[in-house]
């Protein structure tokens, strides 16, 4: 195995609960309720992991910080990617927001095929250079919308099972930490359906592809509240990290 890197999420509260932040060669997943930062995370270690030592930034973060050095891919398919908000987190780090932006290798997928695609081409791109990141959010939409149809949920389900074996062998072959978000199941309950932020959706197939699952929610004003929910070396605890406009932070 590759010497894993872990990748500051901004919140030394988060990063302990982590045992360091994100690991790469390993996939790191968040599900829960809307607005509880997921794709904020996702906008945050876009900007932490690219460290020192690339030769392509003015202004490094310091070992100290624990970025995670390398180029990052983000595939967006829900269309929540705002590089505007890249730029006063690059700030808060120290670094050239420019630089930053140069950096991430941006994808709006808009069918799971689309998606499935583009992983493709960015295996592709990362055996020809150094990535540390890649970020899909989220991994399961684009399979809710075109696989919407009843009786579709097995057929649904192997071609997520074929992505994410995809996913994993990225994450392992070129040493990336993979950061992607989940959506919560709708349950039918009194005749409407009810969201229940505790479960996460794509079912076993996912459950078991997934290194480490964080299930977050809401807190207080701009708290928000991550549980490890399951985790092979990770206790069942919880942290409480902010969203600022720096980023995530305690
Ligand atoms: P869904 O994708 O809807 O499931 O939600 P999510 O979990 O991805 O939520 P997201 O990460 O988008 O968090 C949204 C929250 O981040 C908002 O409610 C704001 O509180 C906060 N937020 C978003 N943009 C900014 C910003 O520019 N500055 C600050 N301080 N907070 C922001
Ligand atoms: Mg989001």
């Amino acid at each position: 195995r590759k010497s894993v890197v872990r990748v500051t999420t901004g919140s030394q509260a988060l990063d302990e609960l982590l045992g360091g932040g994100i690991e790469t060669s390993a996939i790191t997943e968040a599900f829960g309720e809307f607005r509880s930062g997921k794709t904020q995370l996702a906008h945050t270690l876009c900007v932490s992991t690219q460290d020192i030592n690339c030769g392509y930034f003015l202004f490094q973060l310091p070992t100290s910080m624990r970025g995670g050095n390398g180029k990052v891919a983000y595939i967006d398919t829900e269309g929540t990617f705002r590089p505007d908000r890249i730029v006063p987190i690059a700030e808060r780090f120290g670094m050239d927001p420019g630089a930053v932006l140069d950096n991430i290798i941006y994808a709006r997928a808009y069918t799971y095929e689309h998606q499935y695609n583009l992983l493709l081409g960015l295996a592709a791109k990362m055996s020809e250079e150094p990535f540390r990141l890649l970020i899909i959010d989220s991994i399961i939409a684009l399979f809710r919308v075109d696989f919407s149809g009843r009786g579709e949920l097995a057929e649904r389900q192997q071609r997520l099972g074929q992505m994410l074996s995809r996913i994993t062998k990225i994450a392992e072959e070129f040493n990336v930490a993979v950061y992607m978000t989940n959506q919560v199941i709708a349950d039918p309950g009194g005749g409407m359906f009810v969201t229940d932020p505790k479960k996460p959706a794509g079912g076993h197939v996912l459950a078991h592809a997934v290194t480490v699952r964080l299930m977050f929610r809401k807190g207080k004003g701009e708290q928000r509240v991550c549980k490890v929910f399951d985790a092979p070396n990770l206790p069942e605890a919880e942290a409480v990290f902010q969203i600022t406009p720096g980023g995530i932070a305690d």
